[in-house]
């Protein structure tokens, strides 16, 4: 039988075997145009450098406050991010959030020759 979807019990994308650029199967890759779906209060996702957190929990604890971040739900949020001077604790609040990465061929941080920042978090 044909397999129709790419998501297991487990919420996790296992990808075609014939895709190269889906080497991690643990990682999840998400698109600009699966992340564009997610832009509301209730489901926010936001991608910063390259990745994709859902900060739906984490609306109404934003020390900047919940509207801000809706600027942003569905959509790349790395410059203003960047932007807002964020502490190390910020960013490593991140991890928490963090849902999956944009495709190889989407990213503009984190690829072979792209643009390099030196504090991008790990
Ligand atoms: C999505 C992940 C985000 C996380 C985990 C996060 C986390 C935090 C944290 C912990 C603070 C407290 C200060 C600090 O430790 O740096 C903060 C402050 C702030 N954040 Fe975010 N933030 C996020 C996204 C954003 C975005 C996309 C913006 C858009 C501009 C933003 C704007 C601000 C502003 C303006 C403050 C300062 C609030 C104040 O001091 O009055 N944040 N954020």
């Amino acid at each position: 039988m044909a397999k129709t979807s790419l998501l297991t019990t487990q919420g996790l994308r296992f990808p075609p075997a014939e895709t190269k650029e889906y080497v991690n199967p643990d990682l999840r890759v998400i698109s600009l145009e699966e992340l564009s779906w997610h832009e509301t209060p209730q489901d926010c996702w936001v991608v910063i450098y390259d990745r994709v957190y859902d900060i739906t929990d984490f609306l109404d604890e934003h020390p900047g406050g919940s509207d801000i971040l809706l600027e942003y739900a569905g959509r790349d949020a790395s410059v203003a991010f960047r932007g807002s001077g964020h502490s190390k604790y910020a960013i490593r609040a991140l991890s928490k959030f963090f849902i999956g990465s944009l495709p190889m061929h989407e990213r503009i941080f984190r690829k072979p020759g792209g643009y390099k920042l030196s504090d991008i978090p790990e």
